[in-house]
């Protein structure tokens, strides 16, 4: 047991997800009511822990939040403190300036940072780790692709609501006898198009991890007509490319550290898809936010809250440097030199591509 620590901060860093309100607010419970630290929530991300710009956490403030969706602590995908852009000189230049964050941590007594993000976000929580400072990373992100654990807090939900997606664009499929196309996001990983489309019975899944042959998606449009079903369901992940193409950017973020927003791929396949399947028309949803916002779902409030407790656990136990996890159905912890740099993708010959195949769902593969 870690006699020393008094007091604790949380930041959430990255696009925001699904269960991160909960995770703070496990964290501030389990926290309080058993080991009575004190907690801080620093705003903006890492940008708050530059600027000392910080909420105190208590019970009050956390009540009421397992459900809502978004953060109460802000977040932001701009600010690396190891690369910040700061103004010197009346110029706009690159700076690590990761030691005012140390100083600001020391000079506000705060024994422990809990970095709640994804994979950039996780990536200064190791970094400064390798400061010396006492970090424990949280998993978070829709796309599910971290490494070290099954499964990060707000895939549940995202494929929770891409399915609700794919079950409402059944109907207006059907009516109108259409070919429709549900682009998801993901990055470059698939799970979210690949677990929505065998729930949400698409006849047609787009992944990153398998380039496309356009002509095999019309081979499988042509088969459910002769079968006597005029529309057919397509999900598309946005970092998917044709087997002769490449991905679709919607947008350069500069000042971002990941600056490639992926998008577009959707629109781009109905366009092409029109040219030849001539009797019917191709329309193209993107789900886009709102597979990040709105309630969390059930799945994702049990986890984020057992993410919570376990990386209250990990401090008291002394475990820094290392992410709370889920193996199986087992709660665990990494250390964040193996989850850096170990992203997810979907295996193409795993279990749940095989089943999908199995069922007859075509990959265009
Ligand atoms: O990583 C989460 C994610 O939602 C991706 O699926 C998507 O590509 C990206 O973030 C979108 O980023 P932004 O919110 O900056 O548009």
């Amino acid at each position: 047991m870690t006699k020393d620590i008094k007091k604790i901060a949380l930041l959430t860093g990255g696009g925001d997800c699904p269960g991160l309100n909960a995770v703070i607010r496990a964290v501030t419970k389990s926290a309080i009511l058993n080991y009575g630290y004190e907690v801080i929530g620093y705003k903006f991300g890492y940008r708050g822990l530059y600027n000392n710009d910080f909420i105190k956490l208590d019970l009050a403030t956390v009540s009421g939040l397992v459900s809502k969706g978004g953060t109460i602590l802000y977040s932001s995908n701009k600010d690396n403190l190891f690369d910040y852009t700061v103004e010197e000189d009346g110029k706009t230049v690159k700076k690590d300036v990761s030691d005012v964050a140390v100083e600001n941590l020391k000079k506000e007594g705060v024994d422990v940072l809990i970095v709640i993000g994804g994979d950039g976000t996780l990536t200064s929580a190791r970094d400064f780790s390798r400061k010396g400072v006492k970090v424990i990373g949280v998993p978070k992100t829709i796309d599910n692709d971290l490494g070290s654990t099954d499964i990060t807090f707000g895939f549940n939900t995202a494929i929770d609501i891409a399915t609700e997606a794919l079950d409402r664009l059944h109907t207006t499929a059907e009516s109108h006898h259409r070919i429709m196309i549900l682009e998801v996001m993901g990055r470059n990983a698939g799970f979210i198009a690949l677990e929505s489309g065998i729930a949400g019975s698409a006849s047609v899944i787009i992944l990153p991890e398998i380039p496309y042959d356009i002509n095999k998606i019309v081979q499988k449009i042509e088969e459910r007509k002769r079968n006597g079903y005029l529309f057919t369901i397509i999900v598309v992940s946005e970092g998917a490319k044709p087997k002769d193409g490449e991905v679709v950017v919607a947008k350069i973020v500069s000042d971002s550290p990941d600056p490639i927003r992926l998008g577009g791929i959707g629109n781009k396949l109905a366009a092409d898809l029109e040219k030849l399947v001539k009797d019917r028309e191709v329309r193209c949803t993107v789900l886009g936010h709102l597979q990040r916002g709105g309630t969390t779902c059930t799945v994702d409030r049990i986890l984020s809250t057992r993410y919570g407790v376990a990386a209250v656990e990990l401090i008291n136990e002394g475990k820094f440097g290392s992410m709370v996890c889920l193996k199986g159905n087992e709660v665990s912890y990494d250390s964040l030199e193996n989850v850096i740099g170990n992203n997810k993708q979907v295996d193409p010959s795993g279990e749940l591509v095989t089943i999908a195949k199995k069922t007859g769902i075509s990959f265009a593969d």
